[in-house]
Order: structure tokens, then C-alpha cells, then sequence
């Protein structure tokens, strides 16, 4: 395919999974709207249809909870062809079915860049997205500590990641029961969480249910309480966009400010000397994640600086490992898995955030190599979910929202035909 025939084919994906305001990752597997995917497709939305990218914000926004949270899924029909959908969640605190853990805060930062052409959309979605990051320090961060918990690996937005097995080894799944899932008939269980990570999920969900999704009680007594690089990283980005935005709207901006600064106090206490690289911290055991992820390179993008030339170094070390970066886990590690997911897999919005950083800290180098092996990837094995950083193979679901949308918002046309 041609440069211009691949940008067709991503907005024809975005218009085929447009539900009529809300956009599915993609038919079968992922049927709903999801938080993070939905910003994602508004920037590919914003290069061809403005009001259309707006409304996938807003439609993401109608189902925000009285507390603040912006859950994870939402709700709007109930399709047989996911598990676990409304019934086993059971969560009914917001405006519309929907899951009861939230997922990475990206939206400030595509607010900020719809609001350049548009300033005043953005003024009501101010308050609610603050009031998501207030939810977000409340809520994942009651002790203050600067850096941002997940409840359940689906929170981090990336369920497999080796980082989540130490910590999950304190959940009881002796009470999860018999369940068929879904997602296995869809794809090849190969590229998927195994029954074990299922179980572990389907605990959380259980616990959550059982308290009524008492957000208080989940952060005191959750079996699973890990700070995560990701999150922090990205509600960090996000509370900087936050403050951008608000400065243009002439809010006042002291609160995120004192948020920020907390924050950047914090960040440090995810570093890892042993592995040289930003790892979680399960803030239960107090201890490290031992391997780097793909997160470990978003300190730049979260506005973190100072240890930017390990960053780097461990960007060579893992690129001496894989052809196309950048795996989302450590390939020197033995639980690296090229195919499985979030154990190995390259993630084409998570570079598009890597290399965001990359770029603003002047690594334009490091960032370019980024971007031309997301275009590599997506020109040859098409619009996957995920892709193999060893064989270039495109894995899990097909016709991908947001692999489209990073086609389209990151110009990868621009660079295909001399990259692919
Ligand atoms: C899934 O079902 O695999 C999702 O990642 C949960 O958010």
C-alpha cells in the first residue's frame, strides 16, 4: 500500500468503529468504549474531523463518576462478545454502566492540542478533567507520596506486564469460580494473558464488587496496590497539559501547580539503581519491579529530566535486543515474550509518548528511530493491535482504532515510503 492508501484505510477504520460518538478499539474483542483509546482516536479524529474528535471526549466524559473518575470501560450496550462485561461488574456509581478502576489520564493532553483551534470547547471539559486528577491524588495516592497506584493491572492499561506478577501473588483467587472467557476465541492465546493473570483480574473485580467500589476502602485493603511509571508519568504530562489549558481559560492554576510539584518530588521514588531504569513499586511489599517496561522511557515525556541520560542508555540496551522499538518489556528479561501482549510487544500510541519526550529533550535522534519503526511496523504488518519487536508480525485484534489513529495524528505517511 501507498502512503496515501494507508491514511485512507486508518480513517476508514475510525469511521467503521465510530459507534456514533464513541469509538470501539476494535469489533469483537473490544466492544465498548475504553478511556485511553478513546483520547487516542480523538487525535487521529482531529486531522480529519474536528467536531468528531471533540465528541469522543465528551461522549468519554458523560460517563465520569460524582468522585471524579473517568472509568475504564463504558457500558452503553451489552455485548455477549466480551467478558467480563456490566452484570460481573457490577458498578454502578456513574451516570452509564461502566467498569469501577480507571485507566491512564491521557485526555488533558489531547485537550490542550484540540484547544488550539478551539478554546472555548474546552472550557467545560476544564472541571471535569480536573476534577479526574484530584480523583487520581485522592484516590491512588492517599499517603501523598508523589507517584500513582493502580487498583488492578487493567488500571495500568497494561495487563500482562511482567511487573504485576510478584505483586499479584497476594491475591486470593480460591473464590473466583468457574468462567468462560472470550477473548481466547478471538485470538490465539498465544498473544493473551494466561488463566492465571484471568483469575487474578477476575479477584480484583470480586473485591471491588464486594465493597461497593468504595474507592476509600479499595486504596486501604485492595490486595493489589502498585505504583505505576505509566500512570504517574502520564497524569503527570497531564496535570502540566492541565495547567496549560487552564492559563489560556484564565482559571486558576496554584492547585495542579501544587499537584505537579508534589509529583515531581515523588517521581524519583521510582527509580530502581539495580536496574537502572523508573520501575513500579508495589507499595504493599515496598518493593521494585525488577526489569524496565516501555513506561521506564516516559520520564521525558512526564517532564522528568534528570536522569535522562540513563533513559538513553537503557534505549541502546534494549535496542541491541529487538529490531523494532520499543518492546514494552525489557528483552534481556527471561519473562520476555515478543507475542504475549504487554510482555514484549511494541505498542504504537506508547511510542508516539516515548518519542514526544524523546523530542522535547532534544534526543531528536532517538526519537525519529521511534517514529520510523512505528511506520516500519504499521506499513508492513498493517493496523494491529500490537506488533512483535522481533519479527515485525502485527498481533492481537485487527483493524485497530488507535494503531489507525497513531497513523494519522504522528503523519506516518510522511515517512513511510522511505522507511518501509
Ligand atoms: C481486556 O479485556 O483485555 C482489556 O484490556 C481490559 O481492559
Amino acid at each position: 500500500m501507498t502512503a496515501m492508501d494507508l491514511a485512507s484505510r486508518a480513517r476508514q477504520i475510525l469511521r467503521d468503529n465510530d459507534q456514533g460518538g464513541y469509538t470501539i478499539p476494535t469489533a469483537g474483542l473490544y466492544p465498548y468504549q475504553w478511556n485511553w483509546d478513546s483520547v487516542f482516536v480523538s487525535m487521529g479524529f482531529a486531522t480529519f474531523d474536528s467536531d468528531r474528535a471533540w465528541r469522543e471526549i465528551e461522549t468519554l466524559f458523560q460517563a465520569q463518576w460524582p468522585d471524579g473518575m473517568v472509568p475504564h470501560i463504558v457500558f452503553r450496550v451489552d455485548e455477549p462478545s466480551y467478558f467480563p462485561g456490566p452484570g460481573v461488574w457490577q458498578a454502578e456509581k456513574g451516570p452509564l454502566p461502566s467498569s469501577g478502576i480507571s485507566q491512564p489520564p491521557v485526555a488533558a493532553t489531547a485537550v490542550l492540542a484540540l484547544a488550539e483551534h478551539d478554546l472555548e470547547r474546552a472550557r467545560p471539559l476544564l472541571p471535569k478533567l480536573d476534577a479526574w486528577h484530584r480523583w487520581y491524588h485522592a484516590a491512588r495516592d492517599p499517603d501523598g507520596l508523589g507517584i500513582i497506584a493502580v487498583t488492578h493491572p487493567w488500571e495500568s492499561g497494561r495487563d500482562n506486564l511482567p511487573d504485576w506478577d510478584a505483586p499479584g501473588d497476594a491475591i486470593d483467587v480460591s473464590k473466583v469460580g468457574d468462567y468462560t472467557r472470550r477473548d481466547t476465541a478471538l485470538v490465539d492465546a498465544e498473544m493473551r494473558p494466561k488463566k492465571k493473570d484471568y483469575d487474578r483480574y477476575l479477584a480484583l473485580v470480586q473485591f471491588g464488587r464486594d465493597c461497593g467500589w468504595d474507592q476509600h476502602h479499595i486504596a486501604a485493603n485492595n490486595p493489589f496496590f502498585v505504583a505505576d511509571v505509566g500512570i504517574t508519568a502520564i497524569l503527570l504530562r497531564a496535570e502540566r497539559d492541565l495547567a496549560r489549558l487552564a492559563q489560556k481559560l484564565g482559571a486558576p492554576t496554584d492547585a495542579i501547580e501544587a499537584r505537579i510539584a508534589r509529583m515531581e518530588a515523588g517521581f524519583d521514588r521510582l527509580w530502581n539503581a539495580e536496574a537502572g531504569a523508573y520501575c513500579s513499586l508495589d507499595l504493599r511489599s515496598g518493593q521494585h519491579a525488577e526489569a524496565a517496561t516501555a513506561a521506564s522511557f516516559l520520564a521525558p515525556y512526564a517532564g522528568i529530566a534528570q536522569r535522562k541520560a540513563a533513559v538513553v542508555d537503557l534505549l541502546g540496551a534494549f535496542a541491541e535486543h529487538v529490531t523494532y522499538m520499543v518492546p514494552s518489556f525489557d528483552p534481556r528479561s527471561s519473562h520476555f515474550d515478543h507475542q504475549r501482549y504487554w510482555r514484549g510487544p511494541v505498542w504504537a500510541m506508547v511510542n508516539w509518548m516515548i518519542a514526544k519526550g524523546l523530542a522535547e529533550h532534544g534526543e531528536d535522534a532517538w526519537a525519529a528511530r521511534i517514529r520510523t519503526d512505528t511506520a516500519r511496523l504499521i506499513g508492513t504488518s498493517g493496523f494491529a493491535e500490537y506488533f512483535s519487536p522481533v519479527t515485525g508480525e502485527g498481533l492481537g485484534g485487527g483493524t485497530f482504532s488507535w494503531t489507525s489513529a497513531i497513523w494519522l495524528a504522528w503523519n506516518l505517511d510522511e515517512i513511510m515510503e522511505g522507511a518501509v
